[in-house]
C-alpha cells in the first residue's frame, strides 16, 4: 500500500500535469483533493496539449481510475463537457471516473458574484470560476454537494435561500435577477441524470484501493503559494492547496500519506494578482514567457515571469514536508547566459519567507546568479546527459533546500524527464 501527494511548490502551473500523468502509470487510482475548474493541467495525448481542469492527470492510464474528493469544487457543466472531450478522444474517462457525493458544486451565481466583487481595488486576479463563492458558500453551511442535484425539493429550497441574500449583497450583478432554485434546477437537469451514475463515496474507495494493497495518488491543484491558509493571502486561491489539504480532501487519514512530491519550474511564474518579488523586468519576462510558453491553461492570461525564489521554495519544502523535488521547465533556461535566482530578501532574516502579502510586496531579493548552460537539454535522459552546468544549478537547488531532486523535466513530452536514480 502506498499513497503519494503531487503538490506545487509555486504559485501554480508547475507541471504539475505532467508529472502525475508520468507517474501513474501502474497506479491504481489518482484523486484530486482541493480546487476546480480554475485549474488547468496540460498533458501530451498523441502528439496534442490537452488541458485538464476538474478531471485527474490520471485519465490517460488506461488501467487507472480516477477519483474527484469531497475537498473538490466541481461545476457540473464544466465536468460534462471535459468528460464528453475526452471520449471524443477515445479515452473512457466515463467508465473510470467517480465523483464524490460531498463535493460542493459550483453554481451559476457563483461566477455572477465573484465577476461583481473583481471590480475595483479590490480584486484578486481571479480565474472566474466561481471558487472563491463556492467555498464561502461552503464554510457558511448554504452550499450545495453533489449528492443535492438528485433531490430537487432540497435543492431547489436551497438555492433560494442562498439567491435572496446573494441579490441583497450584490445588487449590481443583474444576472442574479433572472436566476431561481427551479431555474437553477431545470438548467441542470440533463446534466444531473448524466453525473448520477458517477457519484460515489470516494474515502470508502480509496480505502478499498490501498486495502488491495494498491498504490494511490493524490494530485495537488494550484501551488503552496496560493493556499488559502500558507499562501500569499490574500492573493491566494480558497482551498488547501498545500499537501496537509489531500487527506482531508478525499477522506484518508493523515498517516496513509507516505511520500510528498514537490513540483517546482527551474524559475517561477505567477497569474493574477499578487506579490512576486523575484519577477522580471517586462523584456526579460517576455522572452522567457515566449521560451517557457508561459500562457494560462486555463484562462490564456499571459503569466508573470521571474526567476526561482529561494525563500519560497524552501518555505514550500517546509509547509509541505516534502520527501522529494521534482524540477520542471529546465529546457526553457538552455539559451540564457545567465541563470538568476533570489536567494534571501533584504532585511529578513533566516531565509524566511514573508506570506503577507504587504509584508512580501516591500521584500527586495538579494540575488546570486549562475552562469547558463547554453546547451540544448530537451534530449537529455540521464543525469549524466546534461551540462555541468545545469547539473550545478540543480545541485545548488538540493543543497540549498536540503530536498533531493528525483526527477527533471526537459520538455512537455511525458518521456521527457531524466530519473536521477536511473
Ligand atoms: P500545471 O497546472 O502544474 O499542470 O501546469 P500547466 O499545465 O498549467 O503549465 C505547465 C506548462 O508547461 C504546460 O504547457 C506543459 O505542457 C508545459 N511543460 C511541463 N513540463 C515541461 C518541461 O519540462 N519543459 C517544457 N518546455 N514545457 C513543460
Ligand atoms: P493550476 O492547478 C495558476 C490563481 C488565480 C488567482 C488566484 C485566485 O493549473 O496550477 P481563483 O480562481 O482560484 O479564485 O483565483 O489563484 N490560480 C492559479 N494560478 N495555476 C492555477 O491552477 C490557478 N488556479 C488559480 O490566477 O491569482
Ligand atoms: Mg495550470
Amino acid at each position: 500500500m502506498s499513497c503519494t501527494v503531487v503538490v506545487g511548490a509555486q504559485w501554480g502551473d508547475e507541471g504539475k500535469g505532467k508529472i502525475v500523468d508520468a507517474l501513474s502509470a501502474g497506479v491504481a487510482a489518482v484523486a484530486r483533493y482541493q480546487g476546480g475548474p480554475n485549474a488547468g493541467h496540460s498533458v501530451i495525448h498523441q502528439g496534442q496539449t490537452l488541458v485538464l481542469h476538474l478531471v485527474p492527470s490520471g485519465i490517460l492510464a488506461p488501467a487507472t481510475r480516477c477519483f474527484i474528493g469531497n475537498g473538490v469544487v466541481v461545476d457540473p457543466l464544466a465536468l460534462r463537457t471535459e468528460v464528453e472531450k475526452l471520449e471524443s478522444l477515445g479515452i473512457d474517462a466515463r467508465a473510470r471516473l467517480v465523483v464524490s457525493h460531498a463535493a460542493h458544486l459550483i453554481l451559476p451565481y457563483h461566477r455572477a458574484v465573484e465577476a461583481a466583487a473583481e471590480v475595483g481595488p479590490g480584486a484578486i486576479g481571479t480565474t472566474g470560476r466561481g471558487i472563491g463563492f463556492a467555498y464561502r458558500d461552503k464554510a457558511a453551511r448554504v452550499g450545495l454537494r453533489v449528492e443535492h442535484l438528485a433531490d430537487r425539493d432540497h435543492f431547489v429550497a436551497a438555492v433560494d435561500r442562498v439567491l435572496a441574500r446573494l441579490k441583497l449583497e450584490f445588487p449590481e450583478a443583474e444576472s442574479l435577477a433572472r436566476m431561481s432554485g427551479a431555474s437553477i434546477h431545470a438548467e441542470l437537469a440533463a446534466c444531473a441524470a448524466w453525473i448520477a451514475p458517477l457519484v460515489g463515496d470516494v474515502s470508502h474507495e480509496l480505502h478499498a484501493v490501498l486495502a488491495a494493497g494498491k498504490h494511490v495518488l493524490l494530485e495537488g491543484a494550484q501551488g503552496t503559494l496560493l493556499d488559502l491558509d500558507h499562501g500569499t493571502y490574500p492573493f491566494v486561491t480558497s482551498s488547501p492547496a498545500t499537501a496537509a489539504g489531500a487527506p482531508l480532501g478525499v477522506g484518508l487519514g493523515p498517516r496513509t500519506i507516505d511520500r510528498v512530491i514537490g513540483v517546482s519550474k527551474a524559475y517561477a511564474t505567477r497569474v493574477g494578482h499578487g506579490p512576486f518579488p523575484s519577477e522580471m523586468p517586462d523584456a526579460e519576462a517576455a522572452r522567457l514567457r515566449e521560451a517557457g510558453e508561459e500562457y494560462g491553461a486555463t484562462t490564456g492570461r499571459p503569466r508573470r515571469c521571474g526567476w526561482l525564489d529561494l525563500p519560497a521554495l524552501a518555505y514550500a519544502c517546509r509547509v509541505n514536508g516534502l520527501d522529494e523535488l521534482i524540477v520542471t521547465k529546465l529546457d526553457v533556461l538552455d539559451t540564457f547566459d545567465e541563470i538568476r535566482v533570489a536567494v534571501a530578501y533584504e532585511g529578513v532574516a533566516d531565509g524566511r519567507f514573508p506570506t503577507d502579502a504587504a509584508a512580501l510586496e516591500r521584500c527586495r531579493p538579494v540575488w546570486e546568479s549562475f552562469p547558463g548552460w547554453k546547451t540544448p537539454t530537451s534530449g537529455a535522459r540521464r543525469w549524466r546527459d546534461l551540462p555541468v552546468r545545469a547539473c550545478t544549478y540543480l545541485e545548488w537547488i538540493e543543497r540549498r533546500t536540503g530536498i533531493r531532486i528525483s526527477r527533471v523535466s526537459v520538455g512537455a513530452a511525458r518521456d521527457a524527464e531524466i530519473h536521477r536514480d536511473a
